[in-house]
């Protein structure tokens, strides 16, 4: 008889915005004439942009002719793809990051999800408290997170590393010693960035400790600060210790096209096995690769146009950041984040818990967003907002909160 891997069974609840679409469907449909403003789930709201748009019309014209139709592609992704990955994103900034080092996916989400596959299962991993909830939820799912504690909402064999107002929202580092550890800069959920000083210090500590860092940069794109890093290789030692995960979903509007990377450095090795080539095994096995047009239309994300016209999207969204910090502030909350990332993080006013706050703004405001809870303790009080709504959803939604 069959018998189910039963660490699924442990995970409380479902998905984090699963339970939010369920429970704004439910009011939704209680209410039928109410305009609600969707500033929940980091979905972007802009089209794609024009040249990226073109090159995937031509793309698929190509898929139409015989001479020019693509099937299977290359095991680790297009290599006109992974070498304007390596130029733009790294080499430009003075990293020696190769396209070969590159793995091309179908999204940041999936790649934080199964890059735990390639560490035994008696890892012991840390992560920032609040965090997105996929790194924690995988790591229950592959056996690592030990028991849940219903009460402090915390698994027993993970370390958490409070991110609160005290320390800007960054983790210090651990007493205990984690295998792994996950970090997420420019953060989601708080929005919060940190220094490169900062974060050569992460890089440090795990080269000292023997730990390799998964880091989730999905939100590169919105650093409008001089001295935050926009990869960990900009930090030295970090080919011998960091993955770096990216997206095109937040800087291009790829959240429904789906595409994505992690970058292995060949130096990162556990004695003489390079996590690369399990990661390679891994993706060859597992994976046929994100489909050609997509690739295609993701290479012209680094082409002048391209880059111009996401750089215009991304502005619009921090247009929108500013307007909900400034209105926000003017209405005597308390909020950071928005700066650096697309994301606003609220105290929860009046002592609320950050689900009462969350029902309290859908009834009164029509307005949802994330409550903090949802991405761990640390998050109790707080409350995420995003950016990437329209700006006149934006404006008419802080308005509707100033109203309170
Ligand atoms: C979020 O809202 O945290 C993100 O949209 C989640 C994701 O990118 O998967």
């Amino acid at each position: 008889m069959f018998k189910i891997n039963d660490n699924y069974l442990k995970l409380p609840g479902s998905y984090l915005f699963s339970m939010i679409a369920k429970k704004v469907n439910a009011y939704s449909q209680a209410n039928p004439g109410k305009k609600i403003i969707r500033l929940g789930i980091g979905d972007v709201t802009l089209p794609i942009a024009p040249a990226i748009i073109e090159s995937l019309h031509g793309a698929v014209d190509e898929m139409g002719r015989a001479e020019t139709f693509r099937g299977y592609a290359p095991d680790l992704g297009y290599e006109f793809l992974r070498n304007a990955i390596a130029e733009n994103d790294y080499k430009a900034r003075g990293c020696g990051i190769e396209a070969d080092e590159i793995f091309i996916s179908d999204g940041a989400k999936c790649d934080s999800g199964n890059i735990q596959e390639i560490f035994s299962a008696d890892n012991r991993i840390a992560v920032c408290d609040p965090v997105y909830p996929v790194y924690v939820d995988t790591n229950v799912m592959a056996g690592r997170a030990g028991a849940y504690d219903a009460q402090k909402e915390t698994w027993s064999d993970i370390i958490y590393m409070p991110c609160l107002a005290e320390n800007d929202f960054a983790p210090e580092l651990p007493k205990e010693t984690p295998d792994i550890i996950y970090l997420c800069f420019p953060n989601n959920p708080t929005g919060a960035a940190v220094t490169k000083d900062r974060l050569q210090e992460w890089v440090d500590y795990a080269n000292r400790t023997g730990a390799a860092i998964i880091y989730d940069a999905a939100y590169e794109a919105y650093i409008s600060q001089e001295n935050v890093p926009h990869t960990i290789y900009e930090c030295e030692g970090a080919r011998t210790c960091a993955i770096e995960l990216r997206s095109f979903s937040k800087n291009a509007g790829f959240t429904g096209v789906r595409l994505g990377f992690t970058v292995i450095p060949k130096e990162l090795k556990c004695g003489d096995v390079s996590l690369h080539s399990l990661w390679a095994r891994r993706h060859g096995t597992k994976y046929n690769g994100a489909p050609y047009i997509v690739q295609r239309a993701g290479e012209a994300v680094y082409s002048k146009e391209g880059q111009a016209q996401v750089r215009e999207q991304v502005a619009y969204y921090m247009k929108n950041a500013k307007y909900i910090m400034e209105g926000l502030r003017e209405a005597g909350y308390t909020v950071s984040g928005g700066v650096n990332a697309p994301y606003i993080w609220l105290k929860a006013p009046d002592g609320m818990t950050s689900w009462e706050f969350f029902d309290f703004l859908l009834e009164k405001a029509n307005v949802v967003g994330t409550p903090g809870s949802g991405f761990g303790p640390s998050g109790e009080t707080y409350f995420r907002l995003t950016a990437f709504g329209s700006y006149e959803n934006t404006v008419e939604a802080v308005e509707r909160m100033k109203r309170l």
